[in-house]
């Protein structure tokens, strides 16, 4: 803990989803602002924020968990005469709300992921809490809660970004879903879709470039539903978005995640193969390859829209690597539905995937549906789902050896000398080079190929290697 009168210092910990890393920036950048600095663990820390995840109770749980950890630290520290402010963030904060605070008395702040641009208020309202509790005197009700979902938008009450991590930057575009997938928590902890204006998406934008981004991925729950205000007050599509952020001089790359198959318009089709910063890889959750369980998943698609749009996409950039979502033993899936699922991977082939089995989660409508797949066959099915992934995903790197490809170094290896970047269809590369390389697009030969990597070889020009060695 810091001494008295000493800098006040915040420790964050993030669980899940990109969406997440890119609020727990935003909610250090508000933190620095008050004066924090960031704190290397909890143990140093004044102030430690869980910025949680609810999409599954595995996620869920992890919280109540480190929870208990924290209270430990707090118990210590108070009876030096110290103390430690505990805030839980995000979606566990958001549906579960007072139930944390009676389950773990520690907690003195629960903000839901549309509120947190008002910590600061509820900062200042907990050590209010904490003066009265110094004093000896009762306090009323537990910890300091907000959960709204706020009328007016966080975006407009927080600092500009501060977060570029080695050339590489997040920017929230979307938020919120109103599709109710049967499944899934996020309509619920994250409200109704919102999509920021264009303006401050195009200022935030240029605002990272300058501060050293030359790759940006746009973030949203459903980030290909886009359709922010324009200044003469049209809507923009995620593809016209796209098309004007690729002006930005300096800017290499874009991404763009999560998208759901039935808003993948044929203008963002043709953005793909006509925008050349934009990078052939596209993160497309489809959960199931059953027609039967997409219906009771209320996905609205069938398995052929997802083979189309792949076929499509491919049509128009011929290199589009895909990456998708699997959900097996839904409420009702048979031997015959998961059969389909993995018919349709061979069909489409992934250069990435993740798969889950279901998660019973409450409030949404497939907690109630009959016919709950056993533990043990949602366990079989997704050991044999993650073979065939997995076995793709490594043809699918070994397919890019031999060839020398543009590759963003993000950080330094575990071995000393060590690099480890991402190509343009977001495979790991680990190469030997130089540290100042880190946050730079790098000419790298693909030696070897893995299950989740690549090995590679830098492959800069003999006077452009002198001027990075200078
Ligand atoms: N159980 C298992 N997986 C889930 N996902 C969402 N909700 C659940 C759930 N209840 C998965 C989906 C989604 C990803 C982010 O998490 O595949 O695309
Ligand atoms: Fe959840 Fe479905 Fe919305 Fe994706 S589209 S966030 S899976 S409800």
């Amino acid at each position: 803990m810091t001494a008295q009168g000493a800098q006040r210092q915040v420790f964050i910990r993030t669980y899940g989803c990109q969406m997440n890393v890119y609020d727990s920036d935003r909610m250090a950048d508000l933190l620095l602002r008050l004066g924090y600095a960031l704190a290397p663990s909890p143990e140093q820390a004044d102030l430690v924020v869980l910025n949680t995840c609810h999409i599954r109770e595995h996620a869920s749980e992890k919280v109540y968990s480190e929870l208990g950890r924290l209270r430990d630290i707090k118990v210590e520290r108070r009876s030096t005469g110290g103390d430690l402010t505990i805030a839980v963030a995000g979606c566990v904060a958001q549906a579960e709300g007072g139930e944390i605070a009676k389950r773990q008395p520690a907690v003195d702040i629960l903000v839901g992921p549309q509120a947190y641009h008002r910590l600061p208020q509820l900062l200042a309202e907990a050590e209010r809490r904490a003066a009265i509790r110094k004093a000896g005197k009762r306090l009323p009700g537990a910890g300091v809660l907000d959960t709204e979902f706020p009328v007016e938008s966080k975006f407009d009450h927080l600092p500009a970004p501060h977060g570029v991590r080695a050339g590489s930057a997040f920017l929230s575009i979307q938020e919120g879903c109103d599709k109710f997938c049967t499944f899934c928590v996020v309509p619920y902890t994250r409200g109704a879709e919102y999509s920021r204006p264009v303006a401050p998406v195009l200022a935030e934008a240029r605002q990272l470039v300058a501060a050293g981004a030359i790759e940006i991925t746009l973030l949203g729950q459903n980030v290909n539903a886009y359709h922010g205000e324009a200044d003469d007050g049209s809507a923009w599509s995620l593809a016209r978005l796209i098309r004007a952020l690729a002006e930005i001089d300096g800017l290499a790359r874009l991404r763009y995640t999560t998208s759901h198959p039935r808003d993948v318009g044929d203008d963002l089709i043709a953005v793909h193969g006509e925008v050349p910063v934009l990078m052939p890889y596209l993160h497309l959750p489809v959960q199931s390859g059953s027609d039967r369980i997409l219906e009771a998943m209320n996905r609205r698609h069938g398995r052929d829209l997802f083979r189309r749009l792949a076929d499509r996409l491919r049509e128009v950039r011929p290199d589009m690597a895909l990456s998708s979502d699997f959900i097996v033993g839904f409420p009702g899936e048979r031997d015959a539905d998961f059969d389909d699922t993995m018919r349709l991977i061979e069909e489409v082939c992934l250069a990435s995937a993740f798969s889950f089995k279901y998660s019973r989660r409450p409030g949404t409508p497939g907690w109630a549906m009959a016919d709950q797949v056993p533990e043990n066959v949602k366990a079989a099915r997704l050991a044999a789902m993650q073979a065939l992934l997995g076995r793709q995903a490594h043809n699918f790197n070994l397919s890019k050896v031999g060839e020398t490809v543009p590759v963003l170094y993000a950080e330094a290896g575990r071995r000393p000398g060590q690099i480890v970047g991402k190509t343009p269809w977001l495979q790991s590369v680990y190469a030997e080079g130089l540290g100042r390389m880190v946050g730079q697009i790098v000419e790298t030969r693909l030696v070897e190929g893995h299950a989740n990597s690549l090995a590679g070889e830098i492959a800069l020009q003999p006077e452009r290697a002198r001027e990075a060695a200078a």
